[in-house]
């Protein structure tokens, strides 16, 4: 990256706000808790957070449905809580990224109130409104990513709303300028408060085709992100409702919005081609940064891990790297689960931390968490209680973290919490895990660290030729390796001596010539002093 802007070197981390920690009892997190738990990310050695919604919402897609841009939701305290927690982040070194969430807004912002009130009202072009098909129903095919239409009719003006999420969510009308504006202002509000930029919501929706023809009938399954969430939304090409010409005008307009604050635009991006992809940032007149979903739904193959990381870094320096979210299982149940799944994830971290880009570690992993355990009829996620697909839920990745041993294990003082634990154990929280030198949060804690003085500097990234069940890159004098199959194996070193910089499963300081044997699932970053 030329001229190494301050998010280069960082470590990015998801807190899922409504898990994080909870303050004042009422079973839910809040940004007093996450306050609170500032000390855990320094000491881990966080500096990036995005901060998922805590704008007012009626909840019903944990807040990814907006009422008020502006203010936060009572869940999850007030405007001067937030003031306070980016105060203290801030005096830790650690930035906060505020999750904006530009394509659609919730039933109840007065924005919708006002454009559902008449066909003339002032807001009516604020959102996409058509008249039912000829012969009734729906204007278009068009499906929603929770399943089922996406399209609701409102009865008092005979129209139909856009939705390509809940019908709750309504689509934005990003062909109004007025629209824009609006979200320029949003941006501003919380950028004048202090936030160091943006998480964006489904950053290649906003533009509808003006015609909105129906979209054409899948010719394959689709891989992407959130495949598997609906099935209905993998059923056609996603040629009309997003990715339209004039997505990248409106990251340009944010990009000169952002620039005078200096903050970060992180776009959320599901496709997965990785070229494809790399357009929404490469040109550095848009987006900074934009996610790479593959590695959260691959397989532990070593040829389908180098794949997916080599074609991404190949295509551009400007991804950010994740193997779990807030939407889909977490690593270390895909991956196996236990301590297999556990090893696997903390191999893959190392792989992506050596990458050109920004790694995001999503709350827990440091932890190797697996899923928590949620029971249908304690289902919170609308995929699972409104879809009723409860296996494609996402609650299992979004149960509250693990603090300490005991009752509401330092989450909560609350009874219940709003999501079960799922099932953790001492062993799981965060308490137990500082105290074990060899627990996996002190692990990733060593793993972190090299971001601070990264050995690899700027040097170019080259992969190494296939060898087994190995997936290996160099970055000059850096190697960066991990096995990813389930027998120890062999790895032919580069001339000269090695170090071991970093070990997922020894201790670093040990030097190696010729070749350094890797346990299943480990990883390692060696440093030659040539
Ligand atoms: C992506 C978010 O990560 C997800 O949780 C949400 O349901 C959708 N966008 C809709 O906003
Ligand atoms: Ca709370």
């Amino acid at each position: 990256m030329s001229a190494a802007p301050w998010w280069c070197a960082s470590v990015g981390y998801e807190v899922y706000l409504r898990s994080f920690s909870d303050s004042n009892g009422d079973g839910i997190g809040d940004l007093p808790g996450l306050r609170a738990r500032l000390e855990h990310l320094e000491w881990l050695g966080v500096d990036l957070l995005w901060v998922t919604p805590f704008f007012r919402s009626p909840m019903h897609d944990q807040g990814y449905d907006i009422s008020d841009y502006r203010d936060v939701d009572p869940t999850y305290g007030t405007l001067a809580d937030f003031d306070s927690l980016l105060a203290d982040a801030h005096e830790l070194g650690i930035r906060v990224l505020v999750d904006l969430i530009p394509n659609h807004t919730s039933v109840e912002h007065a924005w919708f109130q006002e454009s559902r009130s008449a066909r003339d009202n002032p807001f009516r072009d604020y959102y996409i409104w058509r008249d039912p098909a000829p012969g009734g129903g729906p204007p278009n095919n068009w499906v929603s990513v929770f399943g089922g239409p996406a399209w609701t009719l409102d009865e008092t003006t005979g129209q139909y709303w856009l939705h390509l999420f809940l019908s709750e969510q309504p689509d934005l009308n990003w062909r109004n300028e007025r629209v824009a504006r609006e979200l320029d202002e949003a941006m501003r509000f919380w950028l004048e408060r202090g936030a160091d930029g943006f998480r964006i919501d489904a950053a290649d929706g906003l533009v509808k085709h003006p015609n909105l023809p129906d979209n054409p009938v899948a010719a394959a399954t689709w891989v992407g992100p959130p495949a598997g969430i609906a099935s209905d939304w993998g059923s056609l090409e996603h040629v009309y409702d997003v990715g339209q010409p004039g997505v990248r005008e409106i990251h340009r307009r944010w990009r000169a919005l952002v620039e005078p604050y200096g903050a970060l635009l992180v776009g959320e991006i599901g496709l997965a081609d990785p070229e494809a992809l790399a357009l929404y940032v490469n040109d550095q007149d848009g987006l900074h940064l934009t996610f790479w979903f593959e590695p959260m739904e691959i397989e532990w193959e070593a040829a389908t891990i180098r794949k997916s990381l080599s074609a991404a870094a190949a295509a551009s320096d400007h991804l950010a790297w994740v193997q779990g979210s807030h939407d889909r299982p977490r690593a270390a149940t895909r991956f196996g689960g236990g301590d297999v799944g556990r090893a696997r994830s903390l191999a893959l971290a190392v792989l992506m931390l050596g990458l050109p880009g920004v790694p995001f570690v999503y709350q827990g992993e440091e932890l190797g968490l697996v899923d928590g355990l949620v029971l249908p009829e304690e289902a919170q996620d609308p995929i699972s209680t409104r879809a009723g697909e409860h296996g494609l839920g996402r609650d299992g990745c979004r149960t509250p973290m693990p603090w300490e041993p005991g009752h509401g294990l330092g989450f909560t003082t609350a009874q219940q919490p709003w999501l079960p634990f799922g099932g953790r154990s001492a062993a799981d929280t965060a308490a137990v895990q500082r105290d074990d030198p060899d627990s996996i949060l002190r692990r990733f804690r060593r793993l972190l660290r090299l971001r601070r003085t990264p050995p690899w500097g700027s040097a170019p990234l080259e992969w190494i030729a296939e060898q087994g069940p190995l997936v290996a890159y160099r970055r000059g004098t850096v190697l960066v390796a991990a096995n990813c199959g389930d027998e120890p194996a062999a790895l032919e070193l580069p001339p000269g001596t090695w170090t071991l910089a970093y070990a997922t499963q020894e201790p670093e300081g040990r030097e190696a010539t010729g070749s350094v044997e890797l346990g299943p699932a480990s990883a390692v970053v060696l440093v030659s002093p040539a």
